[in-house]
């Protein structure tokens, strides 16, 4: 089957994309929703969670992403492939992260990643990248104690504009890595490594507000 084709960006702060969303019932989307949760965050075709459930059939994984055509292809694809423990959800992940996970206890989120997420290079547009304030707040609200926040990117200005956010919050501490963790690659990130070029790493841990 055809891939679906859509915009290659579409604008975050337009007034489509400022609707809000409703609240993921994972009773409803979950085989067994009481499974520890990896969270994809700006999943484009979802195909990194598609083999990561496959092969982590321990594990629940939810993907956001905002360009709505993908979310439904991509969910099509996950029932076709009979994953229970796989689900994408189309929101504006800047906006609405915490609405969309308000199901989810504090505390209790086990995975975050977040790769490759648009750039939106320009100085004007800075305002519609993905990962602000905002965003950061509501991954740190839900992360378990020890949860883990994996971040890669091949531009470098933004990977250390994303790390910052993070790093501003005590709730979390750095980690080294050089490679990716998982056994699965997103499909930007083989793009990337196909012409050779760097791609920028990071992994941060939530370590209690008491240490
Ligand atoms: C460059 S692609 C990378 C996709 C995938 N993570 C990968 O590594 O192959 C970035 C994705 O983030 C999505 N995205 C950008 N801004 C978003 C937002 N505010 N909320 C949700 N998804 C967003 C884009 O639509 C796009 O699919």
């Amino acid at each position: 089957m055809p891939r679906v084709r859509v915009h290659q960006h579409v604008n975050p702060l337009s007034p489509f994309y400022r609707q809000e969303p409703k609240p993921i019932q994972f009773s409803r989307v979950f085989a067994d929703p009481g499974l520890p949760l990896h969270l994809d965050i700006g999943c484009a075709r979802g195909r990194f969670l598609l083999k990561m459930a496959e092969i982590e059939p321990g594990w629940n994984f939810l993907g956001v992403e905002i360009r709505e055509p993908l979310v439904n292809e991509a969910n099509r694809i996950a029932a076709e492939e009979n994953l229970h423990n796989l689900h994408y959800a189309f929101a504006n992940a800047m906006f609405w992260l915490d609405v969309l996970l308000s199901e989810v206890p504090n505390g209790t989120l086990q995975m975050v990643t977040i790769q490759f997420p648009d750039p939106w290079f320009k100085k004007k547009h800075v305002k519609r990248r993905m990962v602000n304030k905002e965003l950061v707040d509501a991954i740190i609200v839900k992360l378990a104690d020890s949860g883990r926040i994996f971040l890669q990117t091949d531009i470098e200005f933004l990977a250390e504009e994303i790390f910052n956010l993070f790093r501003q919050n005590e709730v979390v501490r750095e980690i080294e890595i050089d490679a990716n963790p998982f056994q699965v690659k997103t499909e930007r990130e083989v793009a990337v490594e196909d012409k050779g070029q760097p791609v920028y790493r990071k992994k941060f841990e939530k370590i209690g507000k008491s240490v």
